[in-house]
């Protein structure tokens, strides 16, 4: 079983945050969400993994190198424009050869691991007499993950006849079949490959890999679905990821690698990596402080990321994403923040009216 991890695409609705940044290197308890996928492969024993880049390439390659330090081995894939998932299928053709393989979008973060989804799709390899007779050879050819959702038309949608198999797929409909999401996990054998040559581009100009699921169905082929078990959420948004934070932190284990000086509180499920410094303050977890990062007479509250080298001074946060190389001082409240890399957030030594910014383009900015 081979992997393929769809990191190309425009980070879009994450603007301004991912308008030149991958939208998949975007932190999640101080760990980007591509590192997440990578991990739930390695641990379903997928080592031979691909990674379709596109634009960002060179920033995804940076932070993810040849794979060793997962325990896997990463081969590149340069996308020149997003023309779809199917399309990321057509282009790893060489590296895919006839093996079965997972594709896994690089922006989607799971709590169910791969390995029981893995075995699922292993079991309907086996033949099965009692399968519809119109199944070429009774082997299922594809597998996917549905969750209801309540806004199915955001989503792809599938359709599950009575004996459990997937009889429709249809990617973002504006009349659902159902409210069975596609959720951005899918198992497939070489069958696939003979569908993302066959189908043609949607009405948004992209291969829809929703479509190339449907027409193996059509064309006979049996396409098989688990349900997911646990919390999903798609990170290109950043409620969500405010959301996906907040799961994550719940699940670190304490550890306080770096400084915490006699005058400062680290309460609860805390980590404080390596090189931090607290100073005088308050951090109530479930909290991460990255490495080198210095939070001075400040209080960090439940649910927040302080990415690596941030300064945190004279000021409070709560919910909220703080990335890499970001100072924010002498601000009293913070909350259901998602702040970028190296931002300089403080308040003038002047005491005059008014609020000075320098926002980059699609900001948003609410001031209480
Ligand atoms: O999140 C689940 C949904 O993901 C499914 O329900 C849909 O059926 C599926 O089409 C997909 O929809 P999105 O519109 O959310 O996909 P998005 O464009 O966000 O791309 C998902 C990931 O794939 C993202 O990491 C970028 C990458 N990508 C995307 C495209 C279009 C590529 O690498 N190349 C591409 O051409």
């Amino acid at each position: 079983m081979k992997g393929l991890i769809l990191s190309g695409g425009a980070g879009t609705r994450l603007r301004p945050l991912t308008h030149t940044r991958a939208k998949q290197l975007v932190p999640i308890a101080n760990k980007p969400v591509l590192f997440y996928g990578i991990e739930d492969m390695a641990a379903a024993g997928i080592t031979d993994i691909a990674i379709v880049v596109g634009d960002t390439h060179q920033e995804i390659q940076d932070a993810v190198g040849d794979g060793s330090r997962f325990g896997v081995s990463v081969t590149y894939i340069r996308q020149d424009a997003p023309l779809g998932l199917a399309h990321c299928v057509l282009i790893a053709r060489d590296f895919l050869g006839d093996d079965c393989f997972v594709v896994y979008l690089g922006d989607n973060m799971l709590e169910q691991g791969l390995g029981e989804f893995v075995e699922q799709f292993d079991k309907g390899r086996q033949p099965n007499p009692s399968l519809r007779d119109d199944s070429a050879d009774g082997l299922c050819r594809a597998q996917i993950l549905l969750t209801p959702v309540r806004n199915p038309s955001s989503f792809g949608v599938a359709e599950v006849g009575p004996d459990g198999d997937v009889v429709n797929l249809v990617e973002k409909p504006a009349e659902p079949p159902s409210n069975l999401a596609l959720v951005g996990v899918y198992i497939f054998d070489s069958a696939i490959h003979e569908a993302v040559a066959a189908i043609e581009p949607s009405a948004r100009g992209e291969l829809e890999i929703t479509d190339a699921i449907d027409w193996l169905i059509r064309n006979g082929h049996r396409v098989s679905h688990q349900m997911l078990d646990g919390w999903w959420i798609d990170t290109g948004k950043k409620d969500p990821l405010l959301e996906c934070n907040r799961l994550v932190l719940d699940t670190v284990v304490r550890r306080v690698e770096g400084a915490v000086d006699d005058a400062s509180k680290v309460e609860g499920r805390v980590v404080v990596a390596e090189g931090a410094k607290i100073v005088n303050s308050t951090v109530r977890g479930p909290a991460v402080i990255g490495a080198d990062a210095r939070i001075e007479n400040a209080f960090i509250g439940p649910y927040t990321s302080i990415g690596a080298d941030c300064v945190i001074a004279d000021a409070e946060l709560d919910h909220s994403v703080v990335m890499d190389g970001s100072h924010i001082t002498g601000i009293s409240r913070i909350t259901d923040s998602l702040v970028g890399q190296q931002v300089r957030v403080s308040r003038s030594p002047e005491r005059r009216q008014g609020v000075r910014l320098t926002l980059g383009d699609h900001s948003d900015l609410e001031l209480g």
